[in-house]
C-alpha cells in the first residue's frame, strides 16, 4: 500500500464552465478578476474572442506563442492599454510602465544596480535586516498575520538595500499609505475595460488622489536631501538613489522620471516578494512533510555557511518551495500587452489592437502543461526536475526585454529570509483561521491575511 501523503491542494476558484452575465462580470473584474477565468482558459493552448466588450481579446497559454508575443515579436506589442489606466496615474513614467525610448534610456541607466555583483553585495543587509525583524517571534503564543509581517519585512530590505534606509518620513505610515495607494489607484475598474475615456471619474480616482499626492511629496523630499548630501560633497551611499541621481542629465533621466522610478521601485520591489513569502509559509504550514524538508535544509545550510550569499546555491528544496508557491499563486498573475498589428498564428489573425493576456494564473495551473496543476509540489522545482518545465511554461517574472529586472535580487531575498525564518521558527495556521482566499488586487493576496502562530524550534 502506497503511504506517501497525498499532496496538498490548495484553495482557489474552480475553472467557471459559464460566461458570467455582465453585471457579475463588472462584480468579478472589480472583485477578483482571477474568479473570471473559464476551464478553456486552463485547458487550450489559447482563447481568443474577436469582438469582447472592451474590443479583441486573446489569452495565450501556448509557450510557443508566450515566446512570440513577449519576445520575437516584442516589437509588434505595446503595454495593455487596461494597464496603463491603472498604473500610469501612479508610476507616470517609471521603468514599469515607461515605453519607447523612455523605457530603453532608463533600463540602461538602472542596469548596474541589478548586475550579480551588486545584489550579491546586498546579501548581507538581507539577512540583517531578516535577524533584527525576527524579534518580535519571540513571544510564543501570539497569533501574527503573517502576510502583513512580511509586507514589512520586505519593505524594510528594500529601504535598507536600495535606499541606505533613507526615506523621508515615519516608515511605517510610508508603506501603510503604498499598501492603500496600489489597493485604491491600482485597481482595475469595470470602466477601463469598456473603453469608457479616461477623463470620466472613476471611484478610486476619489480615494487614492490625497495618498498620491502624500507620495509625491515625501519621495522628493528623500531625493532633495540626497541632492544635497552630494552637492555638499559628502561621499552618498553606493546605492539606487545615488545610481538614479548619477543617471540625471540630458541623455539620461529626468528628475521627474528619477522620482517615477523611486515610486515604481518601491512599489514593485517589495509587495510581489512578500506575496510570494506569505503563500511559501502557507503552503509549507499544510505540507508538513514538505516543512520537514525545508527546516532540516534551513537549519543545516545554515549553520555551514556563515555568509547568507552561500544559502542561495545550497538550498534548492527552500527554493523549490518558493517557486512551487509562486506557480499556484504568482505575485504578478496577469503580464498584458496590445498588438500594433495584425499577427497570425497558426491560421489565426490576432488583430491590431488585441488585448493580448499572458496568464500567469492560469497558465501555471494549465491541465495540459503541468502533472497535478493545482496540487503543493515543490520537488518538481528541484534542479534534476527543473528540465522539465519549458521556460515560457513557467513565467512569475515575465520574459522578455521586459522581464523583471529585480529576479534575481528577489530570489536572493527570498532564500536568505526563508533560511533566517525557517531554520528558527516553525510557522502554523492559528486555531481558529479561516483559509485563505487568492484575491487579485495588483498582486495575488490571501484575502483577510494569514494568521498563524510561530513556535522557536
Ligand atoms: C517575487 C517577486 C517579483 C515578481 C513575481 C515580479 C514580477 C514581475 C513581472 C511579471 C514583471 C514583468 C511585467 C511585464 O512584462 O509586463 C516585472 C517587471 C518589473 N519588476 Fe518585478 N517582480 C518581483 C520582484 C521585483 C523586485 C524585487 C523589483 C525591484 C527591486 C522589481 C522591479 C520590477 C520592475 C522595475 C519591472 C519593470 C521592468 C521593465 O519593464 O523593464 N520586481 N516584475
Amino acid at each position: 500500500m502506497d503511504t506517501t501523503p497525498k499532496p496538498f491542494i490548495p484553495p482557489a476558484p474552480i475553472p467557471r464552465t459559464e460566461p458570467p452575465n455582465m453585471l457579475k462580470m463588472f462584480w468579478i473584474v472589480y472583485n477578483n478578476p482571477i474568479e473570471l477565468w473559464g476551464a478553456h482558459s486552463y485547458r487550450e493552448p489559447y482563447v481568443y474572442v474577436p469582438s469582447g466588450i472592451g474590443g479583441p481579446l486573446l489569452v495565450a497559454n501556448d509557450p510557443k506563442l508566450i515566446r512570440h508575443i513577449l519576445v520575437e515579436k516584442n516589437k509588434s506589442f505595446k503595454l495593455a492599454k487596461t494597464r496603463q489606466i491603472v498604473l500610469r496615474p501612479i508610476l507616470q513614467d517609471g521603468l514599469l510602465t515607461a515605453e519607447n525610448p523612455v523605457w530603453k534610456r532608463s533600463r540602461k541607466a538602472m542596469a548596474p544596480v541589478f548586475t550579480p555583483k551588486h545584489i550579491h553585495g546586498f546579501a548581507a543587509g538581507m539577512s540583517r535586516v531578516t535577524k533584527e525583524y525576527l524579534e518580535k517571534y519571540d513571544s510564543p503564543g501570539v497569533t501574527h498575520d503573517i502576510a502583513k509581517d512580511m509586507t514589512e519585512l520586505t519593505f524594510n530590505v528594500l529601504a535598507e538595500t536600495l535606499f541606505s534606509n533613507e526615506i523621508e518620513g515615519d516608515q511605517k505610515e510610508f508603506e501603510h499609505k503604498i499598501e492603500r495607494l496600489f489597493e485604491t489607484v491600482g485597481r482595475v475598474d469595470p470602466f477601463d475595460i469598456v473603453n469608457i475615456p479616461e477623463w470620466v471619474p472613476r471611484i478610486k480616482h476619489f480615494t487614492g488622489r490625497g495618498i498620491l499626492k502624500y507620495f509625491r511629496k515625501l519621495v522628493r523630499k528623500t531625493i532633495e536631501k540626497r541632492v544635497e548630501r552630494i552637492e555638499k560633497g559628502d561621499t552618498p551611499p553606493d546605492d539606487f538613489l545615488t545610481l538614479l541621481l548619477r543617471a540625471e542629465g540630458e541623455d539620461g533621466l529626468s528628475r521627474e522620471e528619477i522620482e517615477d522610478n523611486v515610486i515604481t521601485f518601491i512599489g514593485a520591489g517589495h509587495e510581489t516578494t512578500a506575496r510570494a513569502l506569505g503563500w511559501t509559509l502557507y503552503l509549507l504550514a499544510k505540507a508538513p512533510q514538505e516543512r520537514a524538508k525545508v527546516e532540516e535544509e534551513a537549519k543545516r545550510v545554515t549553520s555551514q555557511y556563515d555568509n547568507p550569499l552561500d544559502w542561495v546555491e545550497n538550498m534548492p528544496y527552500t527554493r523549490a518551495a518558493f517557486e512551487e508557491a509562486m506557480r499556484l499563486y504568482p505575485p504578478a498573475p496577469v503580464i498584458s500587452r496590445e498588438a500594433l498589428e495584425d499577427i497570425e498564428w497558426e491560421g489565426t489573425t490576432i488583430t491590431k489592437g488585441s488585448q493580448c493576456l499572458v496568464l500567469p494564473w492560469t497558465l501555471h495551473r494549465h491541465q495540459e502543461y503541468w502533472d497535478q496543476p493545482n496540487a503543493f509540489m515543490p520537488s518538481r522545482f528541484l534542479p534534476e526536475n527543473r528540465g522539465k518545465i519549458d521556460k515560457y511554461q513557467y513565467l512569475p517574472f515575465g520574459a522578455g526585454p521586459r522581464v523583471c529586472i529585480g529576479q534575481s535580487f528577489a530570489i536572493q531575498e527570498a532564500v536568505i529570509i526563508l533560511g533566517e525564518l525557517l531554520s528558527r521558527y516553525r510557522f502554523d495556521m492559528a486555531k481558529d483561521a479561516s483559509e485563505p482566499w487568492p484575491v487579485q488586487k495588483l498582486t495575488t493576496q490571501p484575502d483577510g491575511g494569514l494568521q498563524m502562530v510561530v513556535t522557536a524550534l
